[in-house]
Order: structure tokens, then C-alpha cells, then sequence
């Protein structure tokens, strides 16, 4: 038998290891500090913001199953892994449309992200800025293109349009984007018609937020939020600002269902920049749509909010890659929660991902420092990740290959 010594305590000892920090009174203040991952704020965002906004964030179409399907997807990526690499030195920079981003991640363009706090769109850009990545504004925006390029000039910014049932509409709207140094127009394209969002419907979800009887009881449990709806700009459409159309006017202008290829050829002559088309489902669209002149292509079901049964972008990603890699830049979208799902979509060939929920469950949480603190949590996840599988920089990524576990 192993005889234990023992001796006397040693108080200085004990005293140091003893934590001091007194913990916050403020519930939201203490989760955070325990937040270790995306998920962990969405939680604390969850918690910070009135049921109709997150579920308006959280939900997709009709059964929420092309959403669902997506996430599992992720979680079957398996990346090819070496080992006695010196992965002293990681390099996460890649050149997205010819020049250089700090990590393949770029924000996806997302409606009214001042109804999930009101700093909005220009915190998101902000943090774009500050750390070399792109971001793309929606049409939808609560912030117009003028305001963003004058509150963050430094942003590497893109546009994101709808092609709108008539053309003098579009240009205008596009004008707007070229005038405030957008460098990229992406055109969506899987929204012939609205999705059926049976949650944003069972909560009775309006923009803005009308009140009603039971919004009172909503006003009590989320003050900080109400006030600050009520105490900062109004809530609207910024890019249609002074346009004397109702919301459903402009959402029938922008839901158009007569689109066709026609309008990628008409924007390509009336937009000289690089043009990405958002909402690419399937092989031979992807075929199409890159013999159109375009420069990029997102792999999108737009977050399952769109269509609830459509196929699962990471499971076409290889062939569409296979198939038009060498035209277009091929980029993805559609539940990337963690770095690791990043690393997956660009070991499988994507060019970049794209995160939309991720960056606001950060603002939900914590306004701008929340959409840092996704940066930091999947950049960190995408190094380490970089690390253990033996690749040192992008290109390595891709060659070390992945696959989906069937
Ligand atoms: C709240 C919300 C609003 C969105 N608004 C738009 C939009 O205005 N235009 C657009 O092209 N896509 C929009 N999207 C789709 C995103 O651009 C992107 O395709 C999707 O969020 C990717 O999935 P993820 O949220 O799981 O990352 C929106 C998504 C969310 C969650």
C-alpha cells in the first residue's frame, strides 16, 4: 500500500487559489461570462429579446425541416486528419473576389437586424471592419446604404438585391448601392414567393411590432428591449425610405414570382461590379447562372426559410463545385454554427461560408460586442480545428479534403 504523507496546510497557498471575482447581480451579465460557444448565446439571446423577435430569428418554413436537415448535415462533416505537421503557424486568410479576408466567413445580408437591437446593422459592419471581413446589407435593412457607408466608410461592403417586379424600382435601389461604395451586388434568387413561416404566424409577428393587448405583458418581461425600440430611429424599410409604399406594397414589389435567368443578363448590364447570385439549389442552375457572367454563387436554402424541402446545400456542394469551381467562386450558407462548420463547408470546397443566425444570436445577446464575440468564438473553433487536422493555411484545408458521413 502507498502511504500518503500529509502536512499542515499552507494558507497563502489556498487564499491564492481562491477566485475573488464577485459575480454579477445582472442574470444576463453571468451567462455570459459562462458563454463558450454560439449556442450558449443563443441562449443568453434568447433570453435578452421578446419570444416574437427570436423565434423570428430561429425559425424557418412550414415543418423546419430543411433547417434541421442542414444542421445534421454539419454534424456529419468528418475531415481528413494529419498528424506531425508543425501546425506552429496557422494562416486563416483567404482572397475573396481579389482581395484579402482575415477568415472565409463573411455576414450574410439579414432583414431589419434592428428589431434583434437596436444598433443594428452598422454594429455588424462594424465588426466586419474591424476585422477585415465582408458584410452584406439587406435590402430588407432597417439601416439604408447611405447611413451604413457614412457610419462605417471602412467596411468592405456588399448589397444585397432583390429583383423587384419593375426595373426603374431596381435601379433605383441599386443606384443607391453603387453611389455608397458597395462593391458587390448579390442577388437573391430563392424568393419567388414568401416562405411560409408558421411561427412568425402563430406569434403574430408584424413589422413593426404593433402593439397590442398582450404586448403589454411582453413590454413587462422585456423592458430593455421595448425601451430601446422606442427610444431610437423608427423601424423600417431604410432603402425605401420616402418611397410612400405601405409594407405590404414592398413586400409585393420585392416578392416577385415572374423572375427569371433574363434578369441576371439585365443586371449584368446595368451593374459593372462583380455580381453573386444567393438562393442556388441544384447543379444545372449553377451550370446557368455562371455561364451569365456572374462572379460568385451562394449555395443557399436560405436558412431553411424558404423552401421546406428542397436538397441540402453541403450534400451538392462537391459537384457544384466539381462542376463550376473554376468559373464562379463557389460560397455556402444555411446553419454554420461553429467554426468547425466553417472549416467542413471550405475542406468540402466552398470558397467561404456565409453565417447569418450565428452573428444574430451575438447582437440578440449582447449588442455589437455579442457580434464580436462570434467572430473570436469561430475563429478560435476554425484555428484549432486548423490545428488538430494538420493544416496549415486554406489551401491546405481543401486539400486535406472531408467527407459526410452517410
Ligand atoms: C432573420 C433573418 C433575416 C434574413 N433576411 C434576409 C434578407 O433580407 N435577404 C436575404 O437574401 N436573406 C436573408 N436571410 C437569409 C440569410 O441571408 C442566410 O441565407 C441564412 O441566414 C443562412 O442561414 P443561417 O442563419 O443558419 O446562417 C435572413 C435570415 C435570417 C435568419
Amino acid at each position: 500500500m502507498i502511504r500518503v504523507t500529509r502536512r499542515f496546510p499552507s494558507l497563502p497557498y489556498f487564499w491564492s487559489l481562491i477566485d475573488w471575482t464577485l459575480p454579477s447581480v445582472i442574470s444576463h451579465k453571468r451567462l455570459l461570462l459562462k458563454v463558450q460557444n454560439v449556442a450558449d448565446l443563443a441562449l443568453v439571446a434568447q433570453k435578452r429579446t421578446p419570444k416574437v423577435v427570436f423565434d423570428y430569428v430561429a425559425g424557418s418554413a412550414v415543418d423546419e425541416i430543411a433547417y434541421a436537415r442542414s444542421k445534421d448535415a454539419y454534424a456529419r462533416i468528418e475531415l481528413n486528419s494529419n498528424v506531425l505537421r508543425d501546425v506552429s503557424e496557422i494562416d486563416t486568410t483567404e482572397i475573396i473576389l481579389g482581395k484579402t479576408v482575415d477568415l472565409p466567413i463573411c455576414f450574410a445580408p439579414t432583414g431589419y437586424t434592428r428589431l434583434m437591437h437596436h444598433v443594428g446593422e452598422a454594429a455588424v459592419a462594424n465588426v466586419a471592419a474591424s476585422k477585415n471581413l465582408i458584410y452584406t446589407l439587406s435590402t430588407m435593412g432597417t439601416t439604408s446604404p447611405a447611413e451604413l457607408a457614412q457610419l462605417v466608410p471602412h467596411s468592405r461592403r456588399w448589397f444585397q438585391l432583390y429583383i423587384m417586379k419593375n426595373r426603374e424600382d431596381s435601379l433605383a435601389v441599386i443606384k443607391q448601392a453603387k453611389d455608397n461604395g458597395f462593391e458587390t451586388l448579390v442577388l437573391t434568387v430563392d424568393t419567388p414567393v414568401p416562405g411560409l413561416r408558421y411561427r412568425d404566424n402563430r406569434n403574430g409577428l408584424t413589422i413593426p411590432p404593433k402593439i397590442r393587448l398582450n404586448t403589454v405583458a411582453a413590454i413587462a418581461r422585456k423592458p430593455r428591449w421595448w425601451l430601446n425600440l422606442f427610444t431610437t430611429g423608427k423601424l423600417e424599410f431604410a432603402a425605401f425610405r420616402g418611397w410612400d409604399k405601405s409594407l405590404s406594397e414592398l413586400a409585393s414589389l420585392i416578392f416577385d414570382p415572374s423572375t427569371t435567368f433574363e434578369e441576371i443578363t439585365w443586371l449584368r448590364s446595368v451593374w459593372d461590379g462583380p455580381i453573386v447570385v444567393k438562393g442556388i439549389q441544384n447543379i444545372e442552375d449553377a451550370k446557368s447562372v455562371a455561364q451569365l457572367g456572374v462572379q460568385g454563387i451562394i449555395l443557399s436554402n436560405h436558412g431553411g426559410r424558404q423552401f421546406d424541402r428542397g436538397p441540402v446545400p453541403l450534400e451538392i456542394l462537391e459537384d457544384v463545385v466539381a462542376a463550376v469551381g473554376n468559373k464562379v467562386e463557389v460560397y455556402i450558407d444555411g446553419a454554420v454554427m461553429s467554426g468547425l462548420d466553417a472549416l467542413g463547408a471550405i475542406a468540402l470546397g466552398a470558397k467561404a461560408v456565409f453565417i447569418g443566425r450565428a452573428y444574430l444570436y451575438g447582437i440578440m445577446a449582447n449588442g455589437e460586442a455579442g457580434v464580436d464575440q462570434v467572430i473570436e468564438i469561430l475563429r478560435k473553433e476554425f484555428i484549432n480545428g486548423m490545428a488538430l487536422s494538420g493544416s496549415r493555411n486554406i489551401a491546405e484545408v481543401r486539400k486535406n479534403g472531408a467527407r459526410i458521413r452517410k
